[in-house]
C-alpha cells in the first residue's frame, strides 16, 4: 500500500523528530514515511537526526527572508511541492504560518503542543513560557496536544491529547522533560499514523 510523505519541519534540537524517526523504524508508523526535514534554523541538531537517518534535510533559513513572511512560505512550499509531501508534522517549528499557507495544506499539517489545549496555548506560548504558565497558576495536571493547524495559533481541531501530573517540585526545565518523555514523543506519532491512514484512504 502506497505512504503518506510526510515532511517534518523543525527548529530545534529535534527530539520530536527523533520521536518520529523511532515510530516509523519501529512499525507504529506504518502508513507514512518522512521523506523531508526542513529546518528555519541553521546548524540545529535536529539536521543531524535527519543526516543520520538517512532522510533528506534542507535548511529554509528564517533570517535570511528579513521579515518576509510570504517570501519564507514561497521557499517552504517549493520545498515541499519539490519533495511531494502529503503530511506536514510542526515538530519545535517556531513560526507561525499565514492563512494562505494553512488553507493550502487543509487537513495536511499537524502540530505539537505542549500543554492540554486550551489551556496556555497561543501566540507568546511556546518553549518554557508555557511550563511557566502552567505552573504560576498552579494547575495540577498539564500534558501535550496534537492538533491540525490552522490560521489562529493553536487553535485547529485537537487530535490527541495526553495529561501529565505536576509535582509539588518541578520547575518549567523538569515540567517541559516529563511533558516531552510522557507525552509530546508517544502521542506525536500515534496521531501522525493517524493521519497518515486518513490522508491515504482518502487517495485511494
Ligand atoms: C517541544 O516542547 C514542542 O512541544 C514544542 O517545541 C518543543 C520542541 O522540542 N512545540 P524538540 O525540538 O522536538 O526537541
Amino acid at each position: 500500500m502506497k505512504k503518506a510523505r510526510i515532511a517534518v519541519l523543525v527548529s530545534g534540537g529535534g527530539t520530536n523528530l527523533q520521536a518520529l524517526i523511532d515510530a516509523e523504524k519501529s512499525g507504529i508508523i506504518k502508513s507514512g514515511e518522512i521523506t523531508l526535514v526542513i529546518s528555519s534554523k541553521e546548524g540545529v541538531y535536529a539536521l543531524e537526526r535527519a543526516k543520520r537517518a538517512n532522510i533528506r534535510a534542507v535548511t529554509v533559513a528564517k533570517k535570511d527572508f528579513s521579515g518576509d513572511q510570504e517570501r519564507f512560505e514561497k521557499a517552504l512550499i517549493s520545498a515541499l511541492s519539490e519533495n511531494e509531501s502529503d503530511l506536514i508534522i510542526l515538530a519545535g517549528f517556531m513560526s507561525i504560518l499565514s492563512e494562505a499557507f494553512t488553507s493550502r495544506f487543509e487537513g495536511r499539517i499537524i502540530n505539537i503542543h505542549p500543554s492540554l489545549i486550551p489551556s496556555f496555548c497561543g501566540e507568546g506560548f511556546y518553549g518554557l513560557k508555557v511550563h511557566e504558565a502552567a505552573l504560576k497558576r498552579g494547575v495540577k495536571v498539564t500534558g501535550a496536544t496534537v492538533h491540525y493547524v490552522n490560521e489562529i495559533p493553536d487553535g485547529g481541531k485537537i487530535i490527541m491529547q495526553k495529561a501529565v501530573c505536576v509535582d509539588e517540585n518541578d520547575t518549567p526545565e523538569t515540567l517541559q522533560k516529563r511533558v516531552m518523555e510522557q507525552a509530546e514523543w508517544n502521542i506525536l506519532p500515534e496521531a501522525a499514523e493517524k493521519v497518515c491512514k486518513i490522508i491515504i484512504e482518502g487517495k485511494k
